[in-house]
């Protein structure tokens, strides 16, 4: 699939969790590595929500590190399988994640946000 389309299914679920009132279930994300970017490369959530990531390489061994919070695994290559990490989102901002090992020339630029939404009553 492509980015865009992640997005959206991204959004519809959370959609979907809303309208089910279920507080108590963790959203799972699926984010994909590759050099030299994840995909999706930004992840909305509320703030305290209970967040599932699932991240899995199609290439070599990453790194992901979300700024700010304990999150900070190692991402199998390709054929290894995915990590796992759970999270509760922090406050309302905008936390930049990024790869944490050395995969090549672009390894620097590896990044994307975590953005956290404001109070439901400043949503548009
Ligand atoms: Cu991916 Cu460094």
């Amino acid at each position: 699939m492509r980015p865009a389309t992640w997005l959206v299914v991204v959004f519809a679920f959370g959609m979907f969790a809303d309208k089910a009132g279920s507080q108590t279930q963790r959203r799972v994300v699926r984010v994909s590595a590759e050099r030299f970017t994840f995909t999706p490369s930004e992840i909305v959530v509320d703030p305290g929500e209970e967040i599932e990531l699932r991240i899995k390489s199609d290439d070599t061994a990453h790194g992901f590190r979300i700024a700010g919070t304990s999150v900070n695994v190692v991402i199998p290559k390709r054929g290894r399988g995915e990590v796992t990490v759970t999270f509760r989102a922090p406050d309302p901002g905008r936390y930049t994640f990024e790869c944490t090992r050395m995969c090549g020339a672009g390894h620097n630029f590896m990044r994307g946000e975590l953005v956290v939404r404001g109070p439901k009553t400043s949503r548009p």
